[in-house]
């Protein structure tokens, strides 16, 4: 098994799904071949745990049955940060629940099931200061994917009000940026055509693992933002990994979640822009647009700050494709502060949108604020602010109607085997006729697009969420980009 994050877990966007645990049941339950199932957690909001206690009580009849049946127990583990956070509960109230593994207790899951198969119940949920997991390379599931998750740092010294984050995943620290080479050198050489960098705070990446990086500059906060943290100095940071790692295979696209934006120093910004292979495509979670509500939430920056950052981004990196995290009704939210995120969705346009009602979570807020905005209103603010983005979101993919995108493909598209599916460098989805194409270099014969394959598509129509097209022909990264 791997540790390492298969994706962001904690956030979807607008478009509802079955989700990826939901297909993994459906898979694996009916016939209960399993001897040991694991569930890996999130905490992040209370849908997701509930979502969980209900697994379980599911889990419970799968148990029973599967003694009957076969004679043998099944063992049932917790994995992650609703683990870390509800231990006790979890033993207690669960008694079929044989492990309790939190995010750093991933090593220690041998002993943990050599414990549960004497029939003890066993948990760990000691949080580390410096397991990032290095040393350990994910197994890739998907043979010939062309995408993969890196996973570059762990947990979060922010500290935003609302954010259970910090407590479930600990302090922050970086992986050594040696192992990160090591496994993106790895996935270049398997033929993986796109890396996405994962973390928590992925731009506050700062590797201290040798001496000499101690002393390395520390690079300025983005203009008008702040921390609640002391500026940390030295270590290797952000750039320097990006640089590094755009280097290794300039066919393959570099991507990466979740930054926050007060890590955005223009050394960054500049990378972005001048390699060809750093997708432009930045994720500035802005959670509100009111600057009362951001001082609330503690987010270190006033909406006036945050949209001089976009536009600085905007300056900085021309079509840059950007996405955004909100909450709606966190506490003391008023219609005033509401209407504030509603014109900041409007004013940003951003092309990519993740959009939540706030939950309450065992955090600042939960000891400090009144979560007063009922349950009615939070939802019909979160429905009007999912109508704006979505309205938003659909201008700026239609002023991309009759331009060539460059698409990364992924496979066949789920609603018709007659086209293809990829996304283009702004990691919007594009579809398209799996038709023959030549290649760009003129030297092959007409072929049909594989994954892995980058094409050429002229878009023809775009929606919210999807852009259509047909494909011109099918090149390369670095080819194209020369043509730029
Ligand atoms: N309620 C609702 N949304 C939350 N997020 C984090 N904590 C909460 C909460 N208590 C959202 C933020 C964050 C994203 C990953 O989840 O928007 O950026
Ligand atoms: Fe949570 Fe804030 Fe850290 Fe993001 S930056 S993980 S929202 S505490």
């Amino acid at each position: 098994m791997t540790p390492r994050s298969p994706g962001p877990s904690c956030r979807r966007a607008v478009t509802p799904g079955q989700s990826s645990w939901m297909r993994f049941f459906s898979l694996f339950c009916p016939s209960i071949q399993a001897d040991v199932i694991l569930l890996v957690t999130c905490s992040i909001r209370e849908k997701a745990e509930q979502a969980i206690w209900n697994r379980l009580r599911h889990l419970s009849a799968l148990k029973a049955r599967r003694q009957q049946q076969a004679g043998s127990p099944l063992r049932i583990g917790i994995l992650g940060c609703m683990a870390e956070r509800l231990k006790e509960e979890i033993l207690h109230r669960e008694k079929l629940v044989d492990i309790v593994a939190g995010p750093d207790a991933y090593r220690d899951l041998p002993r943990l099931l050599a414990v549960a198969e004497s029939g003890q119940q066993a948990a760990n949920v000691l949080l580390s200061l410096d397991e990032t997991y290095a040393d350990i390379l994910p197994v890739q599931t998907s043979a010939g994917g062309t995408t993969a998750f890196v996973s570059i740092m762990r947990g979060c010294d922010n500290m935003c009000s609302y954010c259970i984050v910090p407590f479930t995943r600990g302090r922050e620290r970086s992986r050594p940026i040696a192992s990160i080479l090591q496994e993106v050198r790895m996935l270049s050489d398997q033929g993986v055509k796109e890396v996405t960098l994962l973390g928590q705070n992925v731009n506050s990446f700062r590797d201290m693992s040798e001496v000499q990086f101690q002393s390395a500059a520390a690079p300025g906060l983005s203009r008008g933002f702040s921390t609640v943290y002391r500026a940390k100095p030295g270590g290797l940071r952000f750039a320097h990994l990006l640089d590094q790692v755009s280097r290794i295979d300039p066919e393959m696209r570099i991507r990466f979640t979740s930054p926050h934006p007060k890590d955005f120093p223009d050394e960054v910004l500049q990378l972005i822009q001048e390699r060809h292979n750093i997708c432009k495509q930045l994720h500035l979670p802005a959670q509100s647009g009111s600057t009362r509500v951001l001082e609330a939430m503690r987010r270190g920056y006033t909406r006036e700050a945050y949209l001089e950052l976009v536009h600085h981004v905007r300056d900085s990196i021309p079509g840059v494709s950007l996405s955004s995290d909100f909450i709606a009704g966190f506490c003391g939210e008023t219609e005033e502060d509401h209407q504030q995120t509603v014109s900041l969705l409007q004013d940003v346009r951003y092309n990519v949108g993740f959009l939540f009602a706030y939950s309450m979570r065992e955090t600042r807020a939960f000891h400090r604020l009144q979560d007063d905005v009922p349950a009615e209103v939070k939802q019909r603010r979160l429905q009007e602010l999912i109508a704006v983005f979505r309205e938003e979101a659909a201008r700026a993919n239609e002023a991309m109607v009759g331009q060539c995108q460059l698409v990364l493909v992924e496979g066949p598209s789920k609603r018709s085997a007659l086209e293809l599916c990829g996304r283009n460098d702004g990691n919007i989805k594009v579809i398209f006729p799996d038709a023959e194409v030549e290649d760009a270099a003129g030297c092959q014969a007409l072929a049909r697009a594989q994954p892995g394959d980058y094409v050429l598509v002229k878009v023809t129509s775009a929606s919210s969420q999807t852009l259509r097209g047909v494909p011109l022909r099918r090149t390369t990264l670095s080819r194209s980009a020369a043509c730029h």
